[in-house]
């Protein structure tokens, strides 16, 4: 089985594309390196001991996607294409609904032509918006409060409408809530371009030295400490979660799904965490709240279990042992 993956060299798809490799699937890797780098490629095949093909394209264009799907006789699609930073979400929302909703409109348009009906797509518990109850299952009322959440929300009611009118397709939605590690060869992980956005990058460019402090936004919350609390998943964990989907895209549906530890820890929690492991302090300062921030958010996991068979089986600890081992890698790589 040949599987197409958009977005593969970047954070989550690499780490898909190891367990895809793994298992024993052909991987053909869509991907401009907007947010990542080639070098990927080679790390994961690495990693694997496998070769994997690549195109150098854009999901949005159409004719390429087609090609690429004819050629190597794709019969389902991974799709993790897209900007994911919110902040710049907010200055740059057309770059996100084209990259994004476009970008998704047109790979659908793309695999109909070809008759390829089976996608896995990386949603994102932003379409919770506010959580209104915790833990947050699936039929959590639907909202944003960015561009960003904004882009994934119209994304997934399309693939619903989409569904609707095409009955035999295989769709799942993987609502993925806070994606954090590495893969423990510490060959691939995330390491920002720019400013980290989140928290564990942040943390563990402190622990380096190269950034002086975290700012930590708020400890005002309505929390066991007062700060924000988030369901850290570990990557390996959502990677092999996106096998377990695959399974389901035997029979036509068109399913939502939580990928979370169904844990919450709070921003201190983590930051002890990291000192403990990487034996670093981590300095900080209490800021204030961070514009759009919500005081805690965590899945409940069990629509994941039941259809999916799949649990989150590794703990902050080893997120953290596998984030400082990448971090310390990836930057002797760059010394
Ligand atoms: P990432 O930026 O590391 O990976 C995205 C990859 O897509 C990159 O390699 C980038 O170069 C590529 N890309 C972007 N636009 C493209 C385009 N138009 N055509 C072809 N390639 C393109 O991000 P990630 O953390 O691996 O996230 C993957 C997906 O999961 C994204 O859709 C993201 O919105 C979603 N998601 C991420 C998180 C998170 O916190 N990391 C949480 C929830 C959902
Ligand atoms: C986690 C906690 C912050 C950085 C974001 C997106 C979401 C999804 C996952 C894509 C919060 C606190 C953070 C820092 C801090 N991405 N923090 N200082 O905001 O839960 O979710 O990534 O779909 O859409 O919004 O993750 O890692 O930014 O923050 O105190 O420098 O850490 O306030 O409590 P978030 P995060």
């Amino acid at each position: 089985m040949t599987i197409l993956v958009t977005g593969g060299a970047g954070y989550i798809g690499s780490h898909t594309c190891v367990e895809l490799l793994s298992a024993g699937f052909e991987v053909i890797v869509l991907d401009n390196f907007v947010n990542s780098h080639p070098e990927v490629i080679s790390r994961i095949e690495k990693i694997t001991g496998k070769k994997l093909a690549v195109i150098n394209g854009d999901v949005r264009d159409q004719a390429l996607v087609e090609e690429s799907l004819k050629k190597y006789s794709c019969t389902a699609v991974m799709h993790f294409a897209g900007l994911k930073a919110v902040g710049d979400s907010v200055k740059n929302p057309l770059a996100y609904y084209d990259n994004n909703f476009v970008g998704t409109h047109n790979l659908l348009l793309a695999m109909q032509n070809c008759g390829v009906e089976k996608i896995v797509f990386s949603s994102s518990a932003t379409v919770y918006g506010e959580p209104q109850y915790l833990p947050i299952t699936e039929d959590h009322p639907l909202s944003a409060t960015n561009p960003y959440g904004r882009s994934k929300l119209f994304i997934e009611e399309m693939l619903r409408d989409f569904h609707h009118a095409n009955p035999s397709w295989k769709i799942v939605l993987l609502r993925y809530f806070n994606p954090a590690g590495a893969h423990e060869s510490g060959l691939i992980g995330e390491d920002p371009m720019g400013l980290p956005n989140n928290l564990m990058p942040y943390i563990a460019q402190v622990a380096t030295g190269r950034r002086e402090y975290l700012s930590i936004w708020g400890n005002d919350y309505g929390t066991h400490d007062g700060t924000g609390v988030r369901d850290y998943i570990h990557v390996v964990d959502l990677a092999l979660g996106h096998l377990k989907a695959l399974k389901q895209l035997h029979s036509p549906k068109c399913i939502s799904v939580n990928l979370g530890s169904g844990v919450g820890y709070s921003v201190l929690e983590v930051v002890h965490a990291f000192e403990r492991i990487s034996e670093k302090k981590i300095p900080y300062r209490i800021c204030k709240r961070r514009p759009g921030d919500v005081a805690a958010c965590y899945a409940d996991s069990k629509l994941a279990r039941v259809l999916l068979d799949w649990v989150a089986e590794r703990d902050l600890v080893a997120m953290c042992k596998d984030h400082w081992r990448w971090q310390l890698i990836c930057r002797e790589d760059k010394t």
